[in-house]
């Protein structure tokens, strides 16, 4: 295993653990802090967290695929997660998913995440985002688009230039 934690976030690791009866509870919370920091959770950093809570690397890996807000693989500065169930698959989401994948060079017809080759997007089709009744919904990294237009989508990408 090679990765190297910065103090601050093991010290923030152990907090996390802490609060729980089992460490293996912690699980969960302690994969979003790794992937805050790393980006993804490499197969070292699930080797790192099952070490810490006593845990098999299979158990982390098993929450790692399960979870679709994890990544094994690293993503673009700028994630683009467009809502395609139901509601939104109704309003326009798989158009403004080629009118995105279009607009950045990216295979319009994919539905695995895609990267632009500069690492600056990344555009990922996502279950329910769980505002059905603004169809159709995305996400730019944490930021929430509600009732969004393939002209939104482009203000939407224009401002990460500013
Ligand atoms: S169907 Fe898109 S937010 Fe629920």
């Amino acid at each position: 295993m090679n990765l190297t934690l910065p103090d601050t976030l093991v010290a923030e690791i152990d907090r996390l653990v802490a609060r729980y009866p089992q460490p293996r509870s912690a699980s969960v919370m302690v994969l979003h802090a790794l992937q805050d920091h790393l980006g993804y959770l490499s197969p070292d950093a699930i080797e790192w967290t099952a070490a810490r809570l006593n845990v098999q690397p299979i158990n982390v890996l098993e929450l790692v695929t399960f979870y679709p807000m994890f990544r094994q693989a690293p993503i673009g500065r700028f994630h683009l997660k467009i809502c395609r169930t139901l509601s939104c698959a109704l309003r326009g989401s798989h158009e403004l998913y080629r009118h995105l994948c279009g607009k950045l060079g990216l295979d319009p017809h994919a539905h695995r995440p895609q990267t632009t080759a500069d690492g600056r997007f990344t555009v990922e089709f996502v279950e329910c985002l769980a505002s059905c009744g603004t169809a159709p919904v995305m996400m730019c990294n944490d930021r929430f688009f509600e009732k969004v237009t393939p002209e939104q989508a482009d203000r939407i990408i224009a401002e990460t230039h500013s």
